[in-house]
């Protein structure tokens, strides 16, 4: 077989963009190598999201390019959104890549590889098929690997959102929802080949089928029919928006055991004219009215949320409302971003106009309330028991393993003399924490998985 070498860039849906491709590029001869050197094929998933996550992906070529040197068969491929933002601009900056394929085009890599052979330039694949039901057919026939403990599902692509800020609307195209019977027959084959665990995946996986006549259920249908899934021990979903949040999900909450009790939902800010000029479509006040309610229902729920600092226009008051949504909502944790205006965004017309060093004193402030919170919460865990997930090897303090509690904490353990293995519950006593992570010694055998 041949060797690919895939590295990959951004989000969750990039993950499992990067796994189809793997399973794609199985299919026609390819195996997955860790060794760069020893690939016939690289192809880099990537994100344009920030600022920065770009630079990574051209510095990175700049590393990989002498080994086309050594070896001129050697191909390139980079993929995903940074592909669709820029599409010909990267092969004119880039001369040496052989092939740009924007996320709506994965599915056509076979075909794209039998094409290369064929011509003299690279090939740039940044179409859209807006008539295309959104579809991931089962290739059947052997798979290059077993999925994890824990496995992403595909619900919906696209994002029809358009927040001021945010790339993803034009680099994923309109929001599309996948047929349920695929999504339930997805879940049920990863669950037969071991996952305990499923994660509905989408940028606004609450606005599940509200555009398809092909898919009349709504989000919360799905979640009901999800976790029907016979051997399924947990659900989670991951990323869904407060405009579309409705009662029935909280109920869901409430009715599903296996859904677990934990929720990502971006606010992004804490302040209704930013929230309005970021095209929200909510203010702070709904938001936490959603909160309130949720927690009023499900109480032991944990939140985590995206924030942005530093929007064009942003004063020090309305920042400040940010820090003081954080201190009221109190979030488990919270992935917080300095703005960074991409080119083709409504936002990129405005001013740049909060100094790069405000930005970075207001990232901080952020991360000080973030980490205290998170630091009273995690000491919370101390001495307690949680039910872990293994999801494999344990890369901190000399833990042996390492899986999730079920509000979404990562927990790093010894095995205290037992015999564990990725799949399986155990029971760990939390001795330290450190960041979101709790830190502790199995010790309870295995529950049964
Ligand atoms: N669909 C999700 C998030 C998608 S992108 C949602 O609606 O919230 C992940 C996060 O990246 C966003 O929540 C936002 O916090 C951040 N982000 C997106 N565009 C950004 C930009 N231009 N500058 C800084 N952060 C950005
Ligand atoms: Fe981007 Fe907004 Fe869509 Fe999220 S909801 S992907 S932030 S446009
Ligand atoms: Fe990045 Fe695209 Fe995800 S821009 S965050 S990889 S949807």
């Amino acid at each position: 077989m041949k060797q690919v070498y895939l590295d990959t860039f951004g989000c969750q849906m990039n993950v499992a963009d990067t796994d189809r491709m793997e399973l794609l590029l199985f299919h026609s001869g390819y195996a997955r190598t860790t060794d760069r050197e020893e690939a016939d094929l690289i192809v880099v998933n990537t994100c344009s999201i920030r600022e920065k996550a770009e630079h990574k992906i051209y510095s990175l070529f700049g590393e990989l390019r002498p080994l086309k040197e050594r070896n001129p068969d050697l191909l390139f491929g980079l993929t995903g959104c940074m592909a669709q933002q820029e599409g010909e601009r990267l092969v004119r900056r880039m001369p040496f890549i052989d092939f740009v394929m924007g996320p709506d085009n994965i599915e056509t890599l076979p075909q794209a590889l039998a094409e290369i052979g064929h011509r003299s330039g690279p090939l740039v694949w940044t179409g859209f098929d807006a008539n295309k039901q959104y579809s991931i057919p089962d290739l059947g026939g052997p798979l290059p690997k077993h999925p994890g403990a824990s496995a992403f599902v595909n619900i919906i692509k696209g994002c029809d959102k358009f927040c001021s800020f945010c790339v993803v609307p034009n680099t994923r195209g309109r929001e599309k929802s996948r047929e349920p019977g695929e999504i339930l027959n997805e879940a049920r084959q990863l669950v037969d080949r071991g996952a305990k665990e499923i994660i509905l995946l989408g940028q606004n996986v609450n606005a599940y089928g509200k555009r398809e006549a092909l898919c009349p259920i709504p989000f919360h249908e799905l979640l009901y029919r999800v976790a029907e899934t016979p051997g399924l021990r947990r659900l989670r979903f991951t990323t869904s928006h407060p405009r579309d949040f409705t009662p029935e999900l909280v109920r869901a909450y409430r009715d599903l055991d296996i859904l677990m009790n934990h929720l990502h939902l971006p606010v992004q800010s804490g302040n209704d004219r930013i929230l309005e000029a970021m095209r929200r479509g909510h203010s702070a006040e709904e938001y936490l009215d959603l909160i309130d309610s949720l927690r009023e229902q499900v109480p032991e729920i944990a939140l985590s949320t995206d924030i942005i600092v530093g929007f064009p226009g942003e004063t020090d008051r309305e920042f400040e409302d940010t820090l003081r949504l954080m201190e009221r909502v109190r979030f488990d944790s919270g992935f917080l971003f300095q703005y960074s205006p991409r080119p083709g965004t409504p936002a990129a017309d405005l001013p740049d106009d909060v100094p790069e060093t405000v930005k970075k004193d207001r990232l901080q402030r952020t991360l000080a309330v973030q980490n205290r919170v998170m630091e009273e919460k995690g000491m919370a865990y101390l001495g307690r028991e949680v039910e872990v997930l293994i999801e494999g090897r344990g890369s901190k303090r000399e833990a042996d393993w390492k899986g999730r509690n079920p509000a979404y904490w990562t927990v790093q353990f010894k095995a205290g003399g037992m015999e564990l293995q990725p799949g399986d519950f155990t029971a760990v006593q939390v001795e330290a924490v450190s960041g979101h992570s709790l830190i502790g010694r199995a010790v309870a055998p295995a529950l049964a998985s």
